[in-house]
């Protein structure tokens, strides 16, 4: 693996009086995926909206590429290569495909918009026949396409994404955890979120388990699918 890029360290974080996150530690390397597994209300997306910095840490610390986040502004994070795929894949639904996958590069400066576009569509040949379709009109599995498309605009360090799979059918899913896959094989750092953890742990290098705010198992992808707790809890046993 390559140099730690993430470095999560006893986060606290509240919504008012809730205490949703719990002393979390945890940390990302150039060139993983890692998944962080747990079921509802166990605190996955309160994570990913503090490393992005919509919500912040009482406590502890937060690196990205060697530099404290705890304060920084989403925008500064996003120039900086944190993208984060939010659950719900909110696009811009009265924009077509290709303006959606432009407002992705907002940070960047205008000669990368074509390269991105290219890039986007080679990994998603669905969007490219869409691109100028209005995004409203799209399936779920496209509009998940799209919010990633776009997140991929930004040329991101750390590609989060929070829960791909969810409300989607069985064949969609296979192919948006074939295109996380191939993505992290063309060099793209996968932090995934999921409550389809037997997908997630299968695509995995290494995973961390929430339960209601805590982390309370990590290892491999294969450690944790082979792990007795993780099967009874996670996996149907
Ligand atoms: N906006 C909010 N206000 C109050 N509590 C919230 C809010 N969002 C999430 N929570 C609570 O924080 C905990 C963690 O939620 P969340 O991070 O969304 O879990 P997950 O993504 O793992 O399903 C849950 O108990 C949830 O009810
Ligand atoms: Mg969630």
């Amino acid at each position: 693996m390559g140099d730690r890029i993430l470095h999560v360290e006893d986060i606290n974080v509240y919504y008012g009086a809730i205490h949703a996150i719990k002393d979390v530690s945890f940390e990302v390397s150039e060139g993983e995926i890692v998944a962080l597994i747990g079921a509802n209300g166990a605190g996955k997306s309160t994570t990913l909206k503090t490393l992005s910095g919509l919500l912040r840490s009482a406590t502890g610390a937060i690196e990205f590429m060697g530099e404290s986040i705890m304060h920084a502004q989403p925008d500064r994070l996003v120039a900086k290569g944190l993208a984060h795929v939010p659950e719900g894949r909110r696009v811009f639904q009265q924009m077509t495909v290709e303006e959606n996958l432009e407002m992705g590069a907002y940070t960047r400066p205008g000669s990368e918009i074509a390269p991105g576009l290219e890039r986007v569509y080679a990994h998603f040949p669905r969007l490219k026949e869409r691109r100028r379709q209005v995004s409203g009109t799209l399936s779920g599995g496209e509009q998940q396409m799209l919010a990633m498309g776009r997140a991929l605009m930004s040329s991101p360090k750390l590609l989060m994404l929070d829960e791909p799979s969810m409300g989607l059918a069985p064949i969609l899913i296979e192919q948006i955890f074939d295109i996380v896959r191939e993505l992290h094989e063309a060099g793209t750092t996968i932090l995934l979120v999921e409550q389809n953890a037997q997908m997630a742990l299968s695509i995995a290098t290494r995973g961390y388990v929430m339960e209601t705010g805590r982390v309370t198992l990590s290892g491999t992808g294969r450690e944790l699918l082979e792990n007795d707790d993780v099967r009874k809890a996670y996996l149907g046993g």
